[in-house]
């Protein structure tokens, strides 16, 4: 289905303008047959902040939005897949072009500035599938024009709690004015206190939902030792590490389009992206787990990126440039990886130390 999906559409969908080619692939997401996930490799399962992921690649928040395609995702062999961001009320982003290829980097600028279908749209599609399986969580973020961001992340937290295997408070994107703002100590920290307090409330039988925290690859060391401090002590389950970066690395080709505003991520983001990881995993000391995103393109990718710190990944740009039959490859890779007694948790966070020993990459 994956080989036949990459085929047919990939030629077209490269030729497209790149906002209509996502909402083409989107639609053809929807047509997508229903029925089982293929079996997976039993010793790629793992349990990470509570939650039994089938398998550690994730689809990262931005591809589906609005909630519209979890399932179809899941199927094609994600182990999981975070919807979003999803903002309150609806907003239209960005005016368009908002999306760019740079495609001798094999990286991706957007500034697509949350467009959202708004949360009631959003709450609607995952109540429509509750009870479906699989994991599905849930990227949160504030509308650009309310006068109460935190107020927005407390009202998502409220509004999803139901739905949501996993919450991501997204303080990081770059295509937001001021959200970074979100990223500072005393605010951070009233963010926290108020999201911990609001998802104890709207606690389900279940138990809590999981919360991370998703940051920026651009904070300095000394912004992630504040970050990192408040998480612990707040007690939040995981940190995603990280978003798109605002940074333009010497090394990139497509030089017209890297001038464009926006955040960069796909292969150009992956040294810079798992430096920070590793940078985390060393402060975290074990406190909560980390999902490494940023850059992953094939197995070896995905393994370094758990040897630097990651429990689970995610890939979005990766897919634009190599197609769906990546998540297979990922998983073949890292399935081979594990042919001794090893598990994959026994890898996670191996390199840490000797990656923050490494020169700083250059951005
Ligand atoms: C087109 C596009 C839209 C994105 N939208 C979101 C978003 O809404 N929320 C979010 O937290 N991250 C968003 N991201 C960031 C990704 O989730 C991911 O963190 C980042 O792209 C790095 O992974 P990658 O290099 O595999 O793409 C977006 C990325 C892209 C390319």
């Amino acid at each position: 289905m994956i080989g036949l999906f990459d085929h047919l559409a990939r030629p077209l969908l490269s030729q497209l303008e790149a906002e209509n080619a996502h909402q083409l692939a989107i639609k053809a997401l929807k047509l997508l047959p229903r029925g089982a996930a293929a079996a997976e490799d039993a010793r790629l399962s793992v349990r990470v902040f509570g939650l039994n992921f089938p398998n550690p690649v994730g689809m990262a928040a931005g591809f589906d939005k609005h909630g519209e395609v979890p399932d179809a995702l899941l199927r094609l062999g994600f182990g999981f897949v975070e919807v979003g961001t999803v903002t309150p009320q609806p907003q239209p982003g960005n005016p368009r072009p908002r999306l760019f290829r740079l495609p001798t980097d094999q990286g991706v600028i957007n500034r697509l500035g949350f467009n959202s279908e708004g949360a009631r749209a959003v709450l609607a599609r995952l109540a429509a599938r509750a009870g479906a399986g699989g994991i599905v969580g849930v990227n949160v973020g504030a509308n650009k024009d309310s006068s109460d961001r935190v107020g927005d992340y407390v009202s998502l937290i409220e509004t999803f709690a139901p739905v949501a295997s996993y919450f991501t408070l997204n303080i990081s994107s770059p295509n937001t004015p001021g959200l970074r703002d979100l990223q500072q100590g005393r605010l951070f920290d009233e963010l926290l206190a108020r999201v911990v307090d609001t998802r104890e409330r709207a606690s389900r039988q279940a138990g809590l939902v999981p919360l991370l925290i998703k940051i920026a690859p651009d904070v300095s060391l000394s912004e992630l030792d504040d970050f990192v401090g408040a998480a612990r002590r707040r007690r939040v389950d995981g940190m995603i590490v990280g978003n798109t970066t605002v940074a333009r690395p010497p090394s990139l080709q497509d030089r017209k389009i890297a001038r464009e505003a926006g955040g960069l991520s796909g292969r150009p983001l992956f040294a810079l992206s798992t430096r920070m990881l590793a940078e985390t995993y060393v402060r975290v000391e074990g406190a909560f787990p980390l999902v490494g995103t940023g850059g992953i393109d094939s197995g070896r990718a995905a393994l370094a990126k758990m040897r630097a710190g990651a429990s689970l990944v995610q890939v979005y740009s990766s897919l634009v440039f190599r197609g769906l039959s990546l998540v297979g490859e990922i998983k073949a890779e890292l399935a081979k990886a594990l042919a001794g007694p090893q598990a994959l948790p026994d890898l996670v966070g191996m390199d840490a130390a000797a990656v923050t020993a490494q020169p700083w990459p250059r951005y």
